[in-house]
């Protein structure tokens, strides 16, 4: 399916039309199961995402607690960490939101044991979607700005991972592993929301969106097989886009 872009000045108006997209989303679902499954991004973009959906305004368009959270990935660091991704989503989000601990589904870092945080992520993953591949009502990724998603980065074993759900990803580059769900489970989410922010991802958001396919492009990977695939970008991030 045809990606969707929008296209908004700022960071602020980006995230009021993300939230848009992602309460109706969250009320569709629960309409439908009474329940909805989210996979939440890490970074600093959804930061103030996180915030507004948890402001008075979209706190009260549904029923948060009927939300399963999981987390696309996470760095090598304790939860408690400045660096942490379930750090920021509870201060932003989880924690503002009162949802469940119970709901909150962290990798274990704390752990400080690499296989035994993957291994106990991917059971938490196989027994909430009873054993099949994860299919996420709403699954939200930043960008990199080398076109890196989730912990998928270029020229990582993660990058070829067909079986796995959730692997310890080495990164040169960073010269650590970082914690990432992998494409199957991406690719099989309901719906992908891509979130851009800032003139500095403009070549890796039309590299992904427009260019020709590249191995070291990780996000190229990312397609809406059962579902529709959402980008919500800033003037600057969509600023090498032909088209809008
Ligand atoms: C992480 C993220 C990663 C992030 C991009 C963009 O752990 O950092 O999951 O994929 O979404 O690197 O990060 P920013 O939003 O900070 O630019």
């Amino acid at each position: 399916m045809k990606p969707k872009i929008q296209v908004a000045k700022t960071l602020d108006e980006l995230s009021v039309a993300a939230a848009d997209r992602i309460t109706d989303i969250a009320k569709d679902a629960i309409e439908k199961r009474d329940t909805f499954s989210v996979s939440l991004a890490g970074g600093s973009t959804p930061k103030s995402l996180y915030s507004l959906l948890a402001s008075e305004k979209y706190r009260t368009l549904l029923d948060w607690s009927k939300g399963t959270f999981f987390f696309g990935d996470e760095r090598n660091v304790p939860p408690d960490s400045l660096e942490s991704n379930y750090r920021m989503a509870h201060e932003t989000l989880l924690g503002p939101l009162k949802i469940d601990p119970h709901r909150i589904h962290r990798w274990r870092t704390d752990f400080q044991d690499i296989e035994k945080t993957v291994s106990e992520y991917e059971t938490r993953l196989r027994e909430f979607f009873d054993g099949s591949t994860p299919g996420f009502d709403l699954m939200l990724l930043g960008l990199g700005t080398d076109a890196h998603t989730a912990s998928l980065f270029p020229h990582t074993a993660a990058l070829q991972e067909t079986e796995k759900f959730a692997v310890a990803n080495w990164v040169e580059k960073l010269n650590d592993h970082r914690f990432t769900i992998t494409f199957p489970v991406i690719n099989n989410a309901a719906n992908l929301i891509f979130l851009v922010s800032g003139g500095d991802k403009a070549d890796a958001v039309a590299s992904v969106i427009e260019g020709p396919l590249r191995p070291d492009k990780p996000a190229q990977k990312v397609n809406s097989e059962n579902g529709n695939l959402y980008w919500f970008l800033d003037e600057e991030a969509a600023a090498q886009l032909k088209a809008r």
